[in-house]
């Protein structure tokens, strides 16, 4: 375990020590909400991932209703672009693959996929794919395996995996694997653990969780909690809250999250809680934000915390979703 305090947070006696839900549930209730309605709120280049956050945090606690429904996807609707068939974070901007698989999620939780043109979503994930099986967030972008992971969480949803060249998208993952057993965003990139968390979830899409060396994999993540309880992404980086998603997410589906200190975890992750505001920030005392709220509830879901709903590691939505529409993502024992 890393001991090294520069990188640290320090406890507080005034740090929050329970789960303070229904502050959460009207923090996101509120968040998105200005003048008119929804769509004046949230940073506009980060609407659409911004909604899925907050839904979904608001239905891992059982609050769906909290938000309006005909309204987001009327949003979704009007974010589709007619021509490409991807769908951007805001009306009027360029569509991208982060907001196009947001977009899908949020739907799928809505059971509402009927409301957009899937064929033109699936057109849009086709044509980002490369030759050498990579894939680009939008039509300029560089490539990375972030792209890759939404690719094939996008096209699975859709139960249209057959689009591109999944073997060929291995291989891509499979050539961003280093000696540490952690993925980079490219070949040769350093291990982080928010790639890791893509990479892992691709390949539990993709069925080929067998490409992964397991042990050495688990064990760079587990040495990823710090003596606070809390999880960095990298060695000697500061500890925050979504990084206890991504990298609890990847242990569980590699079937080894009993390597991790729940206890200690939980107590980090409940003191990032504000009681005044409501929601979770990255580190205990900054400012919350509906990002770390879901990750931080996500995590503690995936922890077996029974007030909230069991979360699925692989795609980040409520397992009776992925169980409603048979999804069986590989997960190892
Ligand atoms: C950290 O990013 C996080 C990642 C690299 C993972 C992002 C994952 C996706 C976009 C896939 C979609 C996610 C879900 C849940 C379906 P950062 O840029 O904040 O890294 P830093 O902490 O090093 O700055
Ligand atoms: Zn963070």
């Amino acid at each position: 375990m890393a001991t090294s305090m520069v990188n640290e947070v320090k406890g507080d006696d005034s740090v929050p020590k329970e789960l303070l839900l229904e502050k959460h549930v009207s923090f996101l209730r509120e968040y998105g909400q200005n003048e008119d309605n929804f769509e004046y709120g949230i940073t506009d280049y980060l609407r659409m991932s911004g909604v899925y956050w907050g839904l979904t945090a608001l239905d891992l606690m059982g609050k769906l209703k909290e938000l309006p429904e005909n309204e987001i996807v009327e949003f979704v609707q009007k974010c589709q672009d007619p021509e490409s068939g991807g769908i951007s974070g805001c009306i009027n901007h360029d569509p991208h693959l982060l907001h196009t698989v947001s977009a899908i999620q949020v739907l799928c939780i809505y059971d509402r996929l009927d409301a957009i043109n899937v064929e033109g979503v699936i057109k849009y994930v086709k044509s980002l794919q490369k030759d050498d099986g990579s894939f680009t967030g939008d039509k300029w972008g560089e490539v990375d395996t972030r792209f890759s992971f939404c690719a094939v969480l996008t096209l699975s949803l859709l139960k249209r995996m057959d689009a591109i060249d999944v073997d060929k998208a291995v291989e891509f993952v499979e050539s961003c694997m280093n000696f540490d057993g952690g993925f980079g965003s490219r070949p040769l990139s350093e291990s982080h653990a928010g790639l890791i968390y893509c990479c892992v979830g691709f390949l539990s899409i993709t069925q080929r969780l067998d490409i992964i060396k397991r042990d050495t994999l688990a064990w760079w993540l587990c040495e990823r909690q710090l003596p606070s309880g809390g999880l960095n992404g990298r060695p000697e980086k500061l500890p925050d809250v979504c990084y206890s998603w991504w990298v609890l997410s990847s242990l569980s589906m590699l079937g080894r999250l009993h390597w991790i200190d729940f206890a200690a975890l939980e107590k980090f992750i409940v003191s990032c809680q504000d009681s005044e505001t409501g929601g979770f920030s990255d580190r205990p005392g900054d400012i919350t934000d509906p990002y770390h709220t879901l990750f931080g509830l996500a995590a503690l879901s995936l922890m077996g915390n029974g007030a909230l709903k069991r979360v699925n590691p692989t795609y980040c939505m409520p397992q009776e979703v992925i169980d409603k529409l048979e999804l069986k993502p590989q997960i190892l024992n």
